[in-house]
């Protein structure tokens, strides 16, 4: 697809992956609204973005809610009369075994990274289909493909998301759209630091990394077709699209707890 002139939503834009591919695409010329819940970091991801010569619009939004989201659909249609991309980034993550996980923690997990990835989808099909193109990406993550302990909800949600966007492109391959997962490994942003703490820097890749992916599959699709999951990890071991075995699990796994120990530091190894 040709960016100069396209319009992008990305949810979760104000910060880490989704404000790297904010950025990203902005650059490229497309007009690139951002969508979260805080609007202090929205507006600096737009003063960011017209700092390189973009051009960027903030709407606040919250994205487990259909009327907000409705009203960030209907404004950009409103301003563009079109969208062509969307980036579903907005995500948050909760560390908690499952006997201590409350209902809110896991309804605020799942709602977020899940339904939020439903409700923004549903919101710009119609306008996609009836232009007959359009490219949606939902960020998901290496934990959507391996279930690790204390990551319960999250890998629920992010499993969920990947069911989802294969549910997505068989419904509207064939209207001209092109769905993708996209699933990082451990990379260097607020929700990473939280989880790990500031040594999560020493394992984890930059979210211009991711970024640079999903605009590759937003410009240039992917060689393994125009619906696929793929995965964005340098430490991981060798992987590839569609890879959905048990060793390749095993071995995500094993390579996630290490990574995961190492950047807690020597004190929390065991
Ligand atoms: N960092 C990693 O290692 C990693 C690895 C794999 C996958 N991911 C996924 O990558 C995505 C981006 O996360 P990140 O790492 O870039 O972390 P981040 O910097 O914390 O970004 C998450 C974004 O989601 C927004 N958000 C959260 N709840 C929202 C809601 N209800 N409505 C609208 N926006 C909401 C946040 O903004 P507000 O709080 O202002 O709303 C924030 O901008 C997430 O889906 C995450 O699960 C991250």
């Amino acid at each position: 697809m040709e960016l100069a002139g396209a319009v992008a939503i990305v949810t979760g834009g104000g910060s880490g992956i989704g404000r790297a591919t904010a950025l990203l695409l902005a650059e490229r010329k497309a007009w690139v609204v951002v969508a979260g819940r805080s609007s202090g970091a929205l507006e600096e991801a737009v003063v960011l973005i017209e700092s390189r010569g973009g051009h960027g619009i903030a709407l606040p939004t919250d994205v487990r809610d259909s009327a907000s989201v409705q009203r960030l659909v209907q404004a950009v249609l409103a301003r563009f009369g079109r969208i062509d991309i969307v980036v579903n980034s907005a995500g948050v993550a909760v560390a908690k075994s499952l006997k201590d996980m409350t209902e809110e923690e896991w309804d605020s997990v799942v709602e977020t990274n899940l339904k939020g990835v439903f409700l923004c989808s549903k919101a710009v099909l119609p306008t996609m289909i009836a232009a007959g193109r359009g490219v949606i990406i939902n960020v998901s993550s290496v934990l959507g493909r391996a279930g690790i302990a204390n990551y319960g909800a999250y890998c629920a949600s992010k499993f969920g998301v990947i069911g989802l966007t294969e549910a997505m492109a068989a419904e509207c391959h064939a209207a001209g759209i092109r769905t993708y997962a996209v699933c990082p490994g451990p990379t260097f942003t607020a929700l990473h630091r939280r989880l790990v703490g500031e040594l999560s820097a020493q394992r984890s890749m930059p979210p211009e990394r991711v970024a640079e992916r999903i605009v590759g599959l937003v410009t240039h699709g992917s060689p393994e077709g125009s619906s696929v999951t793929v995965v964005v990890d340098e430490q991981a071991p060798a992987m590839s699209c569609g890879q959905t075995g048990r060793s390749w699990r095993q071995r995500v796994k094993r390579w996630l707890l290490a990574a995961i120990r190492f950047a807690r530091g020597p004190s929390k190894r065991r």
